[in-house]
């Protein structure tokens, strides 16, 4: 099929996707973006370079860095309309219902952007995601907390931007902290992109019907919210939290994961391809330390996943099952420390994916050969048989 290759993984041939976007090595544990290994764009890069990066298959010059940073300031601003989806979610909901509801009705404000073969309004569409999903981010968290609306700032760079809308209050001055602008930035780069993990596949999925951009990251950002998936990351504190409660039992609850009560997991442990270890949780490890030094944050929390890792790490269950820790294990702590809520983590994740979701869905509808999405299935049911009246039943 085109777009898609087989590739004989041992137990029949598997459908793949062919991409020159992002290289990950499960067994060796590499992740590169266009080539770039992933240990070199976090410690030298920047974000916004890096989504650069992804969409366009080169580093930016400087030139080219400022515009793309020029642009992406001028669209941050939401459209005043927009401010009433807001008005109409229930106090207590899930910041990612309101990020995948709001950017799906984005589309609504930009008929124009509905046409995915025009390349202008491609570009237009890709400039305004990137520069509206923090300002929707940090309009959802005010939401969540009662408070005003903090609008954009020009002169401020993009996670500062982001800080400032979520946490400045009209009450009193907002201090930018750089030890929380550096690190976000840098955790924006570890989960920029990850080749065909669930929800960068439902943005080509839905994307292959010929669907918007917006439709097609709203469906993303849906994917992601799952617990499997993005939504890890809220699901390991919460882990972490519910171990502390019992006083800390790191063996008591490895137990219950080993039993499988109740389907009790290693939030935050295992992956679908790597089965050595993620080389973004050992960035994200290395970070965690670092900022809740630089912060002066001690936290018992991350006392009891260090014991969770060394324990798992030295126990046949998880070796056997080829279970290390995902980039979700440690980043929570680190969001935690910054002063984000739980329910916020996820949506630190879609800030950091959307690059990757976009780059993914350019490269699709900018291959000609590529075709509408439509897996096959094995047919388990009945066989055919005659319809019943209703009295004979
Ligand atoms: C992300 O794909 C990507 O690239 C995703 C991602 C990205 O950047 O986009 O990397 C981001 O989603 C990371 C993963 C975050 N999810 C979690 O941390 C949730 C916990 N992890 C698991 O649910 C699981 O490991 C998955 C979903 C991540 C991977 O599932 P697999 O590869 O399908 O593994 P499996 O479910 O087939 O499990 C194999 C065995 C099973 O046991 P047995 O049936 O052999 O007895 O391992 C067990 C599973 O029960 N297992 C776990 C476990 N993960 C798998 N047991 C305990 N704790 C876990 N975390």
């Amino acid at each position: 099929q085109t777009g898609l290759v087989t590739l004989d993984n041992g137990f029949g041939n598997t459908a793949a996707y062919k991409s020159a976007i992002t290289f990950v090595d499960g067994d060796n544990g590499i992740l590169r973006y266009r080539g770039y290994p992933i240990e070199q764009l976090a410690a030298q890069g920047g974000f916004i370079e890096t989504a650069y990066l992804l969409i366009n298959g080169e580093l930016p010059n400087a030139d080219q860095l400022a515009e793309f940073n020029r642009e992406i300031t001028q669209h941050t601003l939401l459209h005043e309309d927009v401010k009433r989806f807001f008005q109409g979610f229930p106090r207590d909901a899930h910041p990612m219902a309101m990020l995948s509801s709001v950017v799906g009705a984005l589309s609504t404000f930009y008929p124009e952007s509905h046409n995915p073969f025009d390349a202008a309004q491609r570009h237009l569409s890709t400039v305004r995601l990137l520069a509206k999903l923090p300002t929707i981010a940090a309009y959802a968290y005010k939401k969540a907390m009662g408070q005003p609306f903090v609008y954009p700032r020009n002169d401020l760079s993009y996670v500062e931007n982001f800080l400032r809308m979520t946490f400045a209050v009209p009450a009193e001055d907002y201090e930018l902290n750089p030890v929380v602008v550096n690190a976000l930035d840098k955790l924006l780069i570890l989960h920029a992109d990850h080749e065909q993990n669930c929800s960068t596949s439902t943005v080509r999925l839905v994307g292959s019907s010929h669907a918007n951009l917006f439709a097609s990251i709203s469906a993303g950002i849906s994917a992601l919210w799952g617990p499997l998936h993005g939504g890890a990351n809220q699901a390991v504190l919460e882990m972490l939290e519910s171990i502390q409660k019992d006083g800390g039992d790191v063996d008591a609850f490895i137990t219950k994961v080993k039993n499988k009560e109740a389907g009790v997991k290693l939030m935050g442990f295992g992956h679908r391809v790597y089965k050595a270890f993620d080389p973004r949780a050992a960035q994200v490890k290395l970070l965690a330390h670092e900022v809740l030094g630089q912060l002066g944050k001690s936290d018992e929390l991350l006392e009891i996943a260090l014991k969770l890792e060394e324990h798992a790490l030295k126990d046949d269950f998880f070796i056997s099952r080829k279970l290390y820790p995902n980039v979700d294990f440690y980043t929570g702590l680190i969001y935690r420390a910054m002063g984000f809520p739980t329910s916020m983590f996820t949506v630190l994740f879609a800030l950091g994916r959307l690059p990757g979701w976009i780059a993914h869905w350019h490269e699709m509808i900018n291959d000609p050969t590529s075709r509408i999405g439509r897996p096959r299935q094995i047919y388990t049911g009945t066989a055919i048989r005659d319809y019943v009246e209703l009295d004979q039943r």
